[in-house]
């Protein structure tokens, strides 16, 4: 039996570190505001000119030389993020170009908080059927450049921050190792209550001035809404995969959530009955960055030297569409 396994991890943030409190200089908020309701206490940002595939090149390069190859052994290239370099084409395509590789399939996955978790899975999927042998899985986002750092936007504006973390999936024949499981869930009618509605393809043409007037550019989020289907999902998605896994608690290691909002995952320990410190976060340092947020948190957890062989790890997200989903990883 083959299994996927991740063969080497990396992240990158820009250098660019942006505080609570310099954002309350552009708006009216404070730290304790947003510390108290997220736990995040800073972020990085992006300077201008920096693309969402630059990042993802950094954590790929990252990523490549960690596990011991060389770009032109990457066969497939996933990327995730909702923050891509244009409209059109595929930013992995980018990422594609700028890793100064031959022609490799390049495929971008657009499902925001729980993108890894899906690219991770398709990833898998890839390595399994033994056409693939290094497939590149990159989570990436320059979201500085989409928020509306005024009175109007600072319910999402504090946030968010930017990153990437990628990793490279490889095949191995331990059936005891690897990706052992996945399951992904989306539900499209709660779109609204987390979306940028500044693409319509139904109207003609679909971008006008009024757009930008109305601030349709910006993302708009019904917060409490959000908050409130990520507990009752991820709750749900961690006991079924329990339950069908045949596992308990003290199986699992660690919980790598998602780092949208520190309230959100002690709330799902909480409800759970387990243990706050199970759950790791690093969103205090990078707000929440999307679908970089999963290989951000595992790259660091892995470099501090908190995961060992055998170690069972419980990977869970949730976000806008809404998806989400787990995943359990055994190192
Ligand atoms: N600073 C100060 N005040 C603010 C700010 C801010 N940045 N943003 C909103 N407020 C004000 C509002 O205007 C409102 O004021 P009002 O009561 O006078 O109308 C008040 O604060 C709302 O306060 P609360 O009700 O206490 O806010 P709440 O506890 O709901 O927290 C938050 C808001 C943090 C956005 C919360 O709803 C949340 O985290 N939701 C989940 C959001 C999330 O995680 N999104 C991303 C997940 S999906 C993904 O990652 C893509």
């Amino acid at each position: 039996m083959v299994r996927s396994v991740i063969k080497g991890l990396g992240s990158y943030v820009p250098p660019k570190v942006v505080t609570n409190d310099d954002l309350a200089g552009l708006m009216d908020t404070s730290h304790e505001w947003i510390l108290t309701r997220t736990g995040i206490e800073e972020r990085h940002f992006a300077e201008e000119g920096v693309y969402c595939s630059d990042l993802a090149l950094e954590a790929s390069r990252r990523a490549i030389a960690d596990a011991g190859i060389t770009a032109g052994d990457v066969d497939f290239i996933i990327l995730a993020t909702l923050s891509p370099d244009h409209h059109f084409p595929g930013t992995g395509c980018g990422l594609q170009d700028k890793l100064e590789i031959p022609p490799v399939a390049c495929l971008d996955v657009r499902n925001q908080c729980t993108g890894f978790l899906y690219s991770l899975t398709v990833g898998d999927a890839l390595v399994r059927t033994g056409a693939y042998q290094n497939v590149l899985v990159v989570g990436a986002e320059v979201h500085s450049s989409g928020l509306d750092f005024t009175n109007q936007g600072r319910d999402v504006a504090v946030l968010f921050g930017d990153g990437a973390g990628a990793v490279v999936l490889s095949p191995s024949p331990d059936p005891d190792r690897g990706l052992l499981y996945s399951k992904l869930y989306a539900e499209g009618k709660h779109a609204k209550a987390l979306c940028a509605n500044v693409w319509d393809i139904s109207r003609k043409p679909y971008l006008t001035k009024e757009d930008l007037d109305q601030r349709r550019h910006f993302p708009s989020m019904d917060g409490k809404t959000v908050f409130k289907h990520a507990v009752t999902r991820l709750v749900e998605t961690v006991k079924n995969t329990l339950e069908t896994q045949g596992i308990s608690r003290e199986d699992i290691k660690y919980v790598i959530p998602h780092q949208a909002n520190m309230r959100i995952n002690q709330i799902v320990a909480d409800r759970l009955g387990w243990p706050r410190e199970m759950f790791l976060h690093n969103m205090q340092r990078y707000g929440n960055t999307t679908a970089a947020s999963i290989p951000l948190l595992l790259d660091e957890t892995y470099r501090n030297g908190m995961i060992s062989k055998g170690d069972l790890l419980l990977v869970i997200a949730f976000g806008a569409g809404f998806t989400w989903g787990s995943a359990l990883y055994r190192w």
